[in-house]
């Protein structure tokens, strides 16, 4: 090798490492003893995201306010203890099957399959031990990103085939938290992978996320029943409290009578996004005034489920003792639609032999003045 080779080699391992750092710690130990471990990834302008192997859980994630200062804007837990109490699901990978299954249960290939009901007669986020419960396997990737592997067994939570699943965390210099989702299978299957972060652009436990800005990139959404399943009906969001098209405080008409509203409590509802092309494209858009925080999703999903903490009573006490009320924070769960093993004509969530499931979505932080 020439010197003249050497150069260039030297340069782009000094941007890496002085740009961007992980580093890791143990976290807790699950009941039956296996540790736990935290990862955080930092980049350049001092961003910060803790991930925990149990769950990929995201724990916490510091961005900056207009003048700089660095807060903590998801909800989670300082003692990793928190996260085996039943789960509000706090930033966690959640799967098999984001969001709900009716009646637990579902038909591929002819055969019937049957999930634990841990939603009422329905089946929620995976069921009774879905990817927020389970133990990742990490991988520090340059120090850049985490990779997270985990092989879910054949008739897992009921589940159909081994399905080998890869999500990789990278925290960019542009203020970027990316999440890349992989996965295989050796038997017809059905998936719907996201991640449930709460949000709360003011800073976790500063109150509640009614006067936060919301735009969503979607024409229409799926009502559902009061099970909250989807009804198999894609309606318009014209006219209803539903059309975040334009930017509308997340309060403004959540308290309204419509039928959609009263049933979620709220919004807890499927977005179906107004999509160009098959790659990366604008879901959302959150402001929160005060701090100045802007937080962007784009992902290669066909829908977002926007979630209002709707269950969030105030009997959870987070990051340092703080009551987590009612509305407290927001998810914007980028995914398929919910119960799309049980409606055909919504877009398939199989995934065959031999084909590669892979979904991106990244979460984009800056701030306006
Ligand atoms: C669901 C809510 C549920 C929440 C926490 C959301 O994705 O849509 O109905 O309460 O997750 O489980």
């Amino acid at each position: 090798m020439t010197t003249r080779n050497l150069i260039p080699l030297t340069i782009v391992l000094t941007v890496m490492t002085t740009n961007c750092s992980s580093n890791h710690r143990e976290f807790g130990k699950t009941p039956s003893g296996e540790s736990v471990e935290l990862y955080t990834l930092k980049n350049a302008k001092g961003v910060e995201a803790a991930i925990s192997t149990y769950g990929g859980v995201v724990v916490s994630l510091k961005v900056p306010d207009r003048t700089g200062a660095l807060g903590d804007i998801v909800l989670g837990f300082d003692d990793f203890k928190g996260y085996l109490l039943p789960p509000p699901y706090f930033g966690a990978i959640i799967g098999r099957y984001g969001n709900r299954i009716a009646h637990a249960a579902f038909t591929l290939d002819g055969v019937e399959y049957h999930l634990f009901k841990n939603d009422g007669d329905n089946s929620l986020h995976g069921g009774k031990r879905g990817f927020d419960k389970v133990l990742w396997t990490p991988k520090s990737l340059n120090g850049l990103a985490l990779q997270l592997t985990y092989l879910s067994k054949d008739g897992e939570e009921g589940y159909p085939g081994n399905l080998s699943v890869t999500v990789v965390y990278t925290l960019t210099d542009n203020n970027e938290l990316k999440i890349d989702y992989t996965a295989t299978t050796d038997k017809d299957t059905v998936l719907n992978l996201t991640n449930h972060s709460y949000f709360n652009l003011a800073g976790e436990g500063q109150g509640d996320i009614l006067a936060h800005e919301l735009t969503l990139n979607a024409d229409r959404y799926t009502p559902v029943d009061k099970g909250l399943i989807p009804t198999g009906e894609l309606r318009s969001v014209e006219g209803t409290p539903f059309d975040f098209r334009q930017p509308h405080a997340i309060g403004e008409r959540i308290g309204s009578n419509d039928e959609q509203i009263v049933l979620g409590g709220g919004y807890d509802h499927n977005f179906i996004l107004n999509r160009t092309g098959d790659g990366l494209s604008l879901a959302a858009r959150a402001t929160e005034a005060k701090s100045g925080r802007v937080m962007e999703v784009l992902t290669t999903q066909p829908a977002v489920q926007f979630y209002t903490g709707n269950f969030l009573d105030g009997t959870i006490h987070g990051k340092g003792g703080k009551v987590y009320g009612r509305r407290s924070a927001f998810c914007l769960e980028t995914q398929h639609y919910p119960d799309s093993p049980n409606h055909p004509s919504f877009p398939s969530t199989e995934l065959k032999p031999g084909e590669t499931y892979h979904q991106t979505t990244v979460y984009r932080f800056s701030t306006a003045s």
